[in-house]
């Protein structure tokens, strides 16, 4: 299997894109350490994944506390030894209409988005260049990240920031051997979007299911992704196969969006 003997961290991965991602590399072999602030799904989650026959740790905490990620890969570095694959995937979705974004929804999404993802990689890469293997880092953005979202400006805008720090820290690391690309998924239905459309009802007075049919419709696939179809892209980068491509965002959305 072409992932058997690495470790891979992936962050939130107790449930949605996550975990089939977490999943995916499992079935490639990889050890897997789980990192999530469900405490609960993530303990499923690890039990499931111990089925593929490969070691599997779980992490509980906020992860917009960034003070305790150091720690957390300091402890993920006791329990495997090292780790050669981080996948960024935890994130949130505030639905706030361009001009009613407070400065406490800046806060909650880009902490979680832009910032604590960030320190998660400057960290990832610390650990890497002292083990002096190289290694992949893939952040889970989003094609919000390169579109106008005026009904979600501030997830769309942490997701862009995510564009960003994945083109700056490729430049940086390249030189560590260690590659490192966004993934920008378009829609993929998973508890995320259940949240979208229930604010949709409750805040903008839509019926239900509306704001997911016209995204459906937008799509020239003319179909959701599946979970599989982001994961499947996540282990390609993964693998060695992807050694000689860095600092790209590539999009899994069906032709939503071509850029
Ligand atoms: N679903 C989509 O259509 C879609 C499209 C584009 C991008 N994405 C991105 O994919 C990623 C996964 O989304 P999803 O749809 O699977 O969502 P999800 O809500 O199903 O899963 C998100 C996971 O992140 C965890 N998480 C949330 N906040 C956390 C925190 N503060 N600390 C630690 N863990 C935390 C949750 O517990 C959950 O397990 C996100 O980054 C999202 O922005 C999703």
């Amino acid at each position: 299997m072409e992932l058997n003997g690495k470790t891979a961290v992936v962050t939130g991965s107790a449930k949605g894109i996550g975990k089939a991602i977490a999943e995916k590399l499992a079935i490639q072999g990889a050890n897997i350490a789980v990192v999530d602030m469900d405490e609960e799904s993530s303990r499923d989650t690890v039990l499931q994944l111990k089925n593929f026959d490969v070691k599997v740790s779980g992490y509980f905490l906020d992860l917009k506390e960034v003070e305790r990620i150091k720690k957390l890969y300091l402890s993920i570095i006791d329990d495997f030894g090292s780790f050669d694959i981080v996948v960024n995937a935890a994130g949130i979705i505030k639905v706030n209409k361009f001009l009613e974004v407070t400065p406490d929804d800046w806060d909650v999404v880009m902490d979680l988005n832009a910032k604590s993802l960030f320190f998660s990689m400057q960290e990832a890469a610390i650990n890497m260049i002292k083990h002096g293997k190289g290694g992949r880092i893939i952040n889970i953005s989003s094609i919000t990240g390169k579109a106008s979202r005026p009904d979600y400006p501030v997830y769309a805008a942490s997701k862009a920031s995510i564009i960003s720090t994945t083109r700056s820290a490729a430049t940086a690391l390249a030189k560590y051997k260690i590659n490192v690309n966004a993934v920008c998924p378009g829609y993929v239905h998973t508890s995320m979007w259940d949240h979208i459309d229930d604010h949709y009802v409750s805040k903008f007075n839509r019926p239900k299911g509306e704001v997911i049919e016209k995204m459906l419709n937008s799509i020239p696939l003319q179909r959701s992704g599946e979970l599989h179809e982001i994961a499947s892209l996540v282990a390609y980068l993964a693998s060695s196969e992807a050694s000689y491509i860095t600092g790209q965002a590539i999009n899994v959305d069906g032709g939503a969006i071509m850029y």
